[in-house]
């Protein structure tokens, strides 16, 4: 990626930087995989940036939400309501409310209590809620354990067993319509067995629900396709058509059944930088380091998860020594990379925190009393 550095030099650190046209590709890149009976709902948890999400709303994609705030966000945004999907354990009554008078496409819904309450609040507003049952396939991931989802002793979803039994009761209510399973795994998934497995488990529960003569309309396999956080440069734009292959290859979908994705982390990463600058070197006792005016309040996951985010001086070549890269905030683990090979940086260098645009921006806070970035697109430089 080319940075505007002359540009950059003038603005006020650290702040987001988007570029808009690697996001485009992408978009692009995946409209290329998409059938007729494909669907991807931008997990709007990724990010939320006005600006990111006008390129996704111009794309034609949906939305896939995890609270009325973001249910909020994607109408403003001018998502259309009959192309979001609204998942969570936890859902407020307001947040129900909310989608119903919005008219969304579908609850994700997790467990019996939610259920009774969305059927419940759909009476009250003399609707029939959508719903498709969010189904923990007992699915182990090969990614970080804080972002497993689909394994059985995580929060998430209904169980495998549970199933029909849930389906079958939906058939009593009058305010809901069940029109389709969901599943999500976990995130930053590389290894396309994953996929592999979850399809396979897809499969297995289909014909459990045939044999009761239940055949759904719509299958969401959910997102957690990952991207290459060592070399973002070398792979800007992650392998879609592998991960889609796996799908149109494996799961076994009944005719006329639509396939729903809800891909967040692959669309948004590469495209988002966190650009910082050089405070200070400090010489510690054991360790050199290189201070910088971004912090864990502007990109949590290296403290939240150990995630590696690759760091570039954007202003220096000049040979190479090792630092920690760490930031101004009052907690150990402030601390981007260890031991990292760098060129020697000085005082006012730019530093490029990379594939920050899924999980950076929505995910800062105001910690130490700091204050949210500014953010900004090629688009605008
Ligand atoms: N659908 C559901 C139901 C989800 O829970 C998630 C992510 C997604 C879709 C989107 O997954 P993606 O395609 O982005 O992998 N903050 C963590 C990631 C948490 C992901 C939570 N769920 C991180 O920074 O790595």
């Amino acid at each position: 990626m080319t940075f505007p550095i002359e540009k950059f030099n003038t603005l006020r650190t650290p702040f987001y930087y988007y570029d808009t046209a690697l996001l485009d590709k992408t978009l692009e890149a995946i409209k290329q995989e998409l059938r007729p009976n494909h669907h991807v709902h931008y997990a709007m948890k990724a990010c939320t940036n006005p600006k990111v999400l006008r390129h996704i709303v111009d794309a034609g994609f949906g939305a896939d939400c995890v609270s009325g705030g973001e249910i909020q966000a994607c109408l403003d945004a001018g998502f259309p309501a009959d192309k979001i999907v609204f998942a969570g354990v936890g859902k407020s009554d307001w947040e129900i409310e909310l989608a119903l008078k919005a008219g969304i496409f579908c609850f994700n819904v997790e467990s019996v209590p939610e259920l009774d309450i969305i059927n419940e609040l759909a009476g009250q507003q003399h609707q029939t809620a959508r719903v498709a049952f969010r189904i923990n396939p007992n699915v182990s991931a090969h990614t970080h354990t804080n972002i497993t989802t689909g394994r059985a002793e995580n929060k998430f979803g209904i169980s495998m067993e549970d199933m029909v039994d849930i389906v079958l009761r939906t058939r009593e209510m009058s305010n809901v319509e069940c029109i389709g399973l969901h599943f999500h795994i976990g995130s930053q998934i590389l290894d396309m067995e994953d996929f592999v497995t979850l399809s396979l488990r897809i499969n297995e529960l289909q014909e459990m629900l045939e044999s009761y003569g239940i055949v759904l309309p719509n299958i969401n396999v959910g997102g957690g396709l990952g991207i290459d956080y060592e070399a973002p440069d070398l792979h800007p734009i992650p392998e879609f058509k592998k991960y889609f292959d796996t799908f149109r290859q494996y799961l076994r979908l009944r005719p006329k059944q639509q396939l729903h994705f809800e891909l967040g982390r692959s669309i948004v990463a590469q495209c988002g930088t966190l650009v910082s600058r050089v405070l200070y070197i400090k010489q510690g006792a054991v360790k050199k380091f290189l201070i910088i005016d971004a912090g864990m309040t502007e990109l949590i996951r290296p403290a939240l998860y150990g995630a590696y985010h690759k760091v570039e001086n954007l202003t220096s070549a000049e040979g190479e020594t090792t630092y920690d890269v760490v930031g101004p905030i009052c907690e150990s683990s402030d601390v981007f990379v260890k031991d990292y090979r760098i060129p020697v940086s000085r005082r006012g260098d730019l530093i490029a925190l990379r594939s920050a645009g899924a999980y950076g921006e929505i995910m800062a806070s105001q910690y130490n009393c700091r204050t949210l970035p500014a953010s900004y697109t090629n688009e605008e430089l």
